[in-house]
């Protein structure tokens, strides 16, 4: 039976940091879905579908990964698409005990779901979708810290005047 993993996240929007992991998560499993909370509470720079396009281009050249979207449960979803792993990165130790709080959880919810942790590569330490943003508002260089499709579109949102 195939091996499928998810990597969840808001992906608002992918960065190389994402990437790195989820690059290294589909040397691992037979399957890695991205996915997308599709949270309403939040108030994404970048719409689910839009950020489904951009997860989909930069990932294109990696046959088992799919690009995909989800509400609820992250372990509902997980059931729902046959799925035995999460896949989280952790950048430092401040990532260590929101990861752990809902790792506990979900496995509380569902322990046939297992987590994996991978430390993202030392060079994406520091870097966040939050991060990029505001880099990007103020029209910083975000050449290292996204993929260039990602880079684009983050300067068309920010080149509109209503998005400042
Ligand atoms: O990129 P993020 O925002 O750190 O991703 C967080 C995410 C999407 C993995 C997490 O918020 C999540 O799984 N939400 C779905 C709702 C859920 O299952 N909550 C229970 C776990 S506490």
């Amino acid at each position: 039976m195939a091996k499928i993993a998810i990597c969840p996240g808001s992906f608002d929007p992918i960065t190389n940091g994402h990437l790195d992991i989820i690059v290294r998560g589909a040397k691992v499993f037979d399957e890695v879905y991205v996915s997308i909370l599709n949270n309403s509470s939040k108030k994404p720079l970048f719409t689910v579908e839009e950020r489904i396009a951009l997860i989909k281009e930069v990932t294109k050249n990696i046959p088992n990964v799919k690009v995909d979207a989800f509400d609820g449960l992250l372990v509902d979803y997980a059931d729902s698409i046959g799925a035995c792993a999460i896949i989280r990165g952790l950048r430092a130790v401040s990532d260590f005990e929101y990861e752990m709080q809902i790792t506990s959880m979900n496995r509380l919810l569902n322990d046939k779901v297992e987590t994996f942790f991978m430390m993202t590569n030392n060079q994406y330490s520091f870097l966040s979708s939050s991060i990029v943003k505001e880099i990007a508002r103020y029209h910083g260089n975000i050449k290292e810290l996204v993929p260039p499709e990602v880079e684009e579109a983050l300067k068309e949102k920010f080149a509109q005047p209503s998005k400042k």
